[in-house]
């Protein structure tokens, strides 16, 4: 694993994004794990304003990290809303090469078939991450063991509070997910993860400094032969 910490949130933003951009210069047809949330929207800005330069994601495929049990696809708090709102929408990315659990669909159903779909497209060239403020990568809770599969999760009272800022006044955030597990984000070819913030610093020291071991699951990224994290100087300030 090797660790950038950058002086400001958009140069760590721009980082992580350039990286991405570098591998789909070099493999056009690659397959790209991707993420949601707060962190990854100045970083789809930056994919988007390099297929505006050029970059084509017409061969790419995505597979995305997780989706809330109980939203449709048009919910606009569904992660396939998100993806579209902030990627799909803007790019080439060809439909039929989009992948996303299903949120709408009975939930062991829906886990049942994006392993599956997992395991037939084999290993993802770059798999992009958060790290909740509470270490977890997906919606990988702590507690989560390193081989997990992917499955239905609850989410716990801190993730689903962290959440809730997406979410309009009375709607209730969902409290189950599917989510890729531990075992398919650390077979990615590559992994890049990305930190940002003070709420992040905790989790960040803990990955990096702490033990390897379920009480921060992104502790886990240290076991990858092939992982860079990428964070800013608030993210980075509790690190020893
Ligand atoms: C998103 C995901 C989560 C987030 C994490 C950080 O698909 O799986 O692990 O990456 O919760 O979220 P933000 O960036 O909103 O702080």
């Amino acid at each position: 694993t090797s660790f950038r910490l950058l002086p400001d949130t958009d140069r760590a933003i721009e980082a992580a994004a350039q990286t991405i951009i570098e591998l789909v210069k070099g493999r056009p047809d690659a397959i790209l794990g991707l993420a949601t949330g707060g962190t990854m929207e100045p970083l789809y800005g930056h994919l988007v304003t390099a297929h505006h330069d050029g970059l084509s994601f017409a061969r790419v495929r995505t597979v995305n990290l997780d989706e809330y049990v109980g939203l449709s696809p048009d919910h606009p708090n569904s992660y396939h809303s998100y993806m579209a709102q902030h990627f799909f929408d803007h790019v080439d990315v060809a439909e039929q090469n989009i992948y996303i659990p299903q949120g709408e669909i009975e939930p062991a159903q829906a886990a049942h078939k994006y392993s599956a779909l997992l395991e037939r497209l084999g290993p993802v060239d770059l798999q992009l991450l958060g790290i909740g403020a509470n270490g977890h990568i997906g919606f990988n809770e702590p507690g989560t063991a390193v081989d997990a599969p992917t499955r239905v999760v609850e989410l716990l009272p801190s993730t689903i509070k962290a959440n809730a800022r997406f979410f309009s006044a009375g709607d209730v955030v969902p409290s189950h997910a599917v989510t890729m597990g531990t075992a398919e984000i650390l077979s990615a070819r590559s992994i890049v993860a990305l930190a940002t913030g003070a709420a992040k610093a905790r989790a960040l020291a803990d990955a990096l400094d702490g033990t390897i071991g379920p009480d921060c699951p992104a502790s886990y990224l240290r076991l990858h032969a092939n992982c860079t994290i990428f964070a800013d100087k608030l993210a980075g300030a509790e690190l020893q």
